[in-house]
């Protein structure tokens, strides 16, 4: 089974596009969707329908979508933020802004876990140090744990009696996972941080244990020129061509 792993596609829906063309030609047949599906972007409702019509998607609550459904405060969030998710709320249907507020914080199954911050901190931890992957070790069970928030692709590794390691996941980079418990983040689709402006997603292969890391192309001027006609705030447009 091969798992098409990705998140934080923040209303990106040409990007969407881009990784799941990618993910049906490489043969996946479930989904895993590490939440944040509105916010900065400028087609929350397209991203929200196509990741509703997804078969098999295992998916959880991010921090924005979670404001967008007054889940969350929005004192969290820094006014372009905030003014991305004022916009979003004014164009998902009923059924979007249900299916968004039904999410779960966490995703808990015999063959991975999944959660968007942290499993401590379900949507306001971004987990980057080596330290932190070790104080959330006791909060989570099946690895590999799937997260996102912080858009960086990153990995931690815990093996018996080692301190955890941690890197990087470079494009077409692959971790193998035998016997040890691993986090992935598999970087954002819709607003990468890394320094690289391509939608960043992984491919989870079950059997074979492995996780790889790649990155796809998609029209960057076209999301620029449709938040633009949108009045989204210009910063949240240019960051795109930088992928930061
Ligand atoms: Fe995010």
């Amino acid at each position: 089974m091969i798992y098409g792993v990705f998140s934080d596609v923040h209303a990106n829906h040409e990007a969407l596009k881009a990784v799941l063309a990618f993910f049906y030609k490489n043969k996946v047949e479930r989904f895993i969707c590490c939440g944040d599906l509105v916010g900065y972007g400028p087609q929350p409702s397209e991203c929200v329908r196509e990741i509703m019509k997804l078969p098999h998607v295992s998916i959880v609550l991010g921090n924005h979508d979670a404001a967008l459904t007054g889940k969350m405060e929005m004192r969290w969030f820094n006014s372009n933020a905030s003014a991305a998710i004022e916009f979003a709320r004014k164009r998902l249907s009923g059924a979007e802004l249900a299916y968004l507020a039904a999410l779960p914080e966490m995703v808990k199954t015999e063959d991975f876990s999944l959660v968007h911050g942290s499993p401590r901190k379900p949507l306001t931890e971004y987990l980057l140090s080596g330290a932190q992957f070790s104080e959330n070790l006791e909060h989570w069970a099946a690895s590999p744990c799937f997260i996102g928030h912080s858009h960086m692709p990153v990995y931690f590794r815990q093996s018996s009696g080692v301190p955890p390691e941690t890197d990087f996941l470079l494009p077409m980079a692959k971790v193998l996972m035998s016997g040890v418990r691993y986090m992935i983040n598999p970087g954002s689709v819709g607003q990468p941080r890394d320094g690289n402006p391509r939608a960043a997603c992984g491919l989870f292969d079950q059997e074979k244990n492995t996780f790889e890391i790649f990155r796809v192309d998609y029209d960057v001027a076209r999301v620029q020129e449709l938040m633009k006609t949108n009045g989204l705030p210009q910063m949240l447009m240019e960051r795109l061509a930088f992928g930061l």
